[in-house]
């Protein structure tokens, strides 16, 4: 409990065959802190999340959460919020049920889980839909309930593994908002998303994925700068230029962080 960082790991990776995912991350997110993680499709996100959140067992190295090893997985479950690609929900119950199940599995007390719930519904416009089972929800209400559940409960450290995937524009500034008050209230908050305004808005620190390898980090303000001129740029620039394969073998795609 004496680590400021809520989220630390040390060479964490993770092989399928001879196939690298995650190549020896090394991560250290200070406490009530929105960490922004970018990289291409198949960088290794979500596998990196997966690790994290004690659903997958990495291939080597190791992971904290808020101080506890990952290899404790009930204590940092109970500690952690997740909401993966495909929010696990329940079709045949309502979308109210549904978190209220959750928030059963969660212990939190009835009365205050009832007005979490209430609250979370009212402010993602899911209310008048909380009593329609979850198997006639479009895209966006599955999107919204999940992330409701992953953060019913007030985890210390939330895992989001892109939370405006299928929101509208006033559910995906919802989401932003959320985002802000969670780490405003000292949780912690892992973020990826391909949106790019999302983490220059929200994130403290940015990470960028590549090959499973973290080819960039720093807080966004920071990583726009050119080194060089001191002009900034934008942050797709960044992502574009770190995530470039390059053409020769001594071109590696790797930036100085920290
Ligand atoms: N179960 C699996 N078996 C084999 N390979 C896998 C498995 N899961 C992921 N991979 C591979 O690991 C790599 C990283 O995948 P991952 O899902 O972590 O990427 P991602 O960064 O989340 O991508 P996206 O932005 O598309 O969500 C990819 O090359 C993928 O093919
Ligand atoms: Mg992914």
């Amino acid at each position: 409990m004496s680590s400021p960082f809520a989220i630390e790991s040390t060479d964490l990776s993770k092989r399928y065959g001879s196939e690298v995912a995650v190549e020896r991350l090394d991560l250290a997110v200070r406490q009530g802190s929105v960490y922004g993680f970018l990289g291409p499709n198949g960088a290794g996100k979500t596998t990196t999340i997966r690790m994290l959140a004690t659903l997958l067992r990495p291939s080597g190295g190791e992971a904290a959460i808020d101080g506890v090893p990952i290899t404790d997985r009930d204590t940092v479950r109970e500690r952690i919020g997740y909401l993966p690609e495909t929010p696990p929900l329940y079709p045949e119950l309502t979308g109210r049920e549904q978190l209220q199940y959750v928030a059963g599995l969660r212990d939190l007390p009835d009365d205050e889980a009832t007005r979490r719930i209430d609250d979370l519904l009212a402010r993602f416009d899911l209310d008048e839909d909380a009593d329609k089972r979850v198997s006639t929800y479009s895209k966006g209400m599955k999107q919204k309930a999940g992330i409701i559940q992953a953060i019913l409960h007030r985890p210390r450290v939330v895992f989001l593994d892109e939370p405006t995937s299928g929101l509208d524009p006033r559910a995906a500034r919802t989401v932003r908002e959320v985002i802000s008050d969670l780490a405003a209230e000292e949780t912690t908050v892992f973020l990826s998303t391909h949106i790019l305004p999302v983490v220059d808005e929200l994130a403290d620190t940015v990470g960028v994925l590549f090959n499973g390898d973290l080819v960039a980090e720093g807080p966004p303000q920071k990583l726009k700068q050119r080194a060089e001129t001191g002009d900034e740029r934008s942050l797709e620039d960044v992502f574009l230029e770190v995530t470039q394969e390059a053409d020769l073998p001594e071109q590696a795609a790797h930036t100085e962080s920290r």
